[in-house]
C-alpha cells in the first residue's frame, strides 16, 4: 500500500532511509526539509503494517512561478529492495506532484533508474542549478514544454547541509 506519510511514521521513515543508504545523511535531510517547510508531500510504501519504502517531493525555487518540484531521497527497505516497491512509490509520487500543480521534476540519480519513469538529463539541459550539467541532473516534464526554455533553480537551504 502506498499513502501519505503521518507525523507518526517519522521514526520508521528514518530507520527505512537509515537502513537504504547505509548512513544518516538522507535521514537527516529528511528532517532538515521538513523543519525548512520545503516538503510538497511523502509517501510511505506500507507492508503488513511496517513502512518498508519512502519518497519525498519538496519544492524548488524557480525564476518563474510554475512550480516546479525535487524529488529526494527515495528509499526502500534493504530486505525489501528489487521488489517493485520502489518504482510504485516514483510512479505514485509523479501522479501526485501532477495533482499538487509542479509543472515539472528534477531528481539527482541513477540514470538507468529514473529513465524507467521518463526523467532525462536531455530534459533538464537548460535547467541551471548548482547539480547540473552531470548525467545524473534528470528531469521530467508534468505539462508539456516546461523545460524547453532556459531556468534557474535554486535548491532548499536542506540540501546544502
Ligand atoms: C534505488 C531504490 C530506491 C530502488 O528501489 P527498489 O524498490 O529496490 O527498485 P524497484 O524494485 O522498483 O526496481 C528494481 C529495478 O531497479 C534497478 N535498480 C535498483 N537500484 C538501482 C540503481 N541504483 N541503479 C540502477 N538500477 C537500479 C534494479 O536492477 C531493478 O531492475 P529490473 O527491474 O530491470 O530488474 C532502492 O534500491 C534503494 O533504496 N537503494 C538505496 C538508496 C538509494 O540509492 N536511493 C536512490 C537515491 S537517488
Amino acid at each position: 500500500m502506498i499513502r501519505h506519510a503521518r507525523a507518526a511514521d517519522h521514526p520508521a521513515i528514518a530507520a527505512t532511509v537509515e537502513a537504504a543508504f547505509g548512513r544518516a545523511d538522507e535521514a537527516r535531510l529528511v528532517e532538515r526539509l521538513r523543519a525548512g517547510q520545503d516538503v510538497l508531500f511523502e509517501l510511505v510504501a506500507v507492508e503488513d503494517g511496517e513502512v518498508t519504502g519512502h519518497v519525498l517531493f519538496s519544492r524548488l525555487y524557480a525564476d518563474r512561478p510554475e512550480l516546479i518540484a525535487a524529488l529526494a531521497p527515495l528509499a526502500v527497505r534493504p530486505d525489501r529492495q528489487a521488489a517493485g516497491v520502489g518504482s510504485a512509490l516514483v510512479k505514485a509520487g509523479l501522479e501526485n506532484a501532477r495533482e499538487f500543480g509542479a509543472w515539472g521534476v528534477i531528481v539527482l540519480g541513477e540514470p538507468a533508474y529514473y529513465g524507467r519513469f521518463g526523467f532525462s538529463a536531455e530534459t533538464a539541459a537548460r535547467v541551471k542549478a548548482p547539480y547540473s550539467g552531470r548525467p545524473a541532473f534528470q528531469a521530467v516534464a508534468l505539462e508539456d514544454g516546461v523545460f524547453d526554455r532556459p531556468m534557474l533553480v535554486a535548491y532548499p537551504d536542506a540540501f546544502a547541509g
